[in-house]
């Protein structure tokens, strides 16, 4: 059975000062919370200061992106082995925002992927079509071509342990979130790629996020769908109390 995992993205969002005064009133809130895991991904400036300010709980922290390589002259970026090193043990990985604003391809992400995997991260790793693309009817064409290229070369194992997130960029931060039958089908189709593109158990252990305007008031019927094994969370989670809620309510309805 797999657990659910509600996790935050925040974006380019939160100083220090504010990351600590988040987790100060969300550790309160969720400290009787069970059967979920729950993730952080704050920008790299409070990585540090959020992996402090989690001790002692099993809160989990995670980068928003990271380079192929382990170091070097690239300036700006910003290694697995870097990130592994602050204590953050999750990396997303092939955002739409990273796709679209800062070139990241298929094949880019799938580099990222395997050296994120290599340092011991585990990824988080982001699919989706275009509105356009979903109005021609071609959104699991593009989920699978996502897919194959994204998770090219890794081991059955490795994408066992891996998460996906399902996030339909015409959802992201546009209140529009997917329907349920629209997120079901999807999340569907990706357990089916895995499944024919590695092993059933592979298939069946990976977890599928949906992402795309979950709020504390939509999360509980998209995570009633068998395939939907929790949510990657943008502007839901900058709010602590509303995180919470997106958590409690994750954990409330999957099976
Ligand atoms: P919103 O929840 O703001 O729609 O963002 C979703 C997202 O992009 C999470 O990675």
């Amino acid at each position: 059975m797999r657990t659910p995992l509600v996790a935050a993205n925040w974006k380019m969002h939160k100083t220090v000062q504010e990351a600590q005064a988040f987790l100060q009133v969300f550790r309160g809130l969720t400290e009787d919370v069970t059967g979920v895991d729950i993730v952080i991904a704050p920008p790299f400036t409070a990585l540090t200061a959020v992996v402090a300010g989690v001790q002692g709980s099993s809160i989990a922290v995670a980068g928003q992106d990271a380079y192929w390589q382990a170091e070097g002259a690239f300036t700006g970026a910003i290694s697995p082995s870097l990130l592994a090193h602050t204590g953050a043990t999750h990396v997303i990985l092939g955002h739409s925002e990273r796709r679209n604003l800062f070139g990241d391809t298929d094949e880019s992400v799938n580099k990222k992927m395997s050296a994120a995997i290599a340092f011991g991260l585990t990824p988080i790793f982001c699919v989706g079509e275009t509105l356009e693309e979903r109005d021609r009817g071609e959104a699991l064409v593009v989920l699978t071509r996502q897919i194959r290229r994204g998770l090219d070369g890794l081991s059955g194992e490795q994408v066992a342990s891996l998460v996906v997130a399902y996030e339909p960029i015409w959802a992201i931060g546009t209140g529009h979130n997917a329907t349920v039958d629209q997120a079901g089908n999807a999340h569907a189709h990706i357990r089916g790629i895995l499944r024919e593109r590695f092993d059933t158990g592979a298939a069946e252990s990976c977890r599928i996020l949906y992402g795309g305007s979950v709020k504390p008031g939509n999360v509980r019927e998209i995570v009633a769908q068998p395939e939907i094994d929790g949510a990657l969370v943008g502007g839901a989670s900058l709010d602590p109390k509303s995180f919470f809620e997106i958590v409690a309510g994750g954990r409330a309805t999957t099976v």
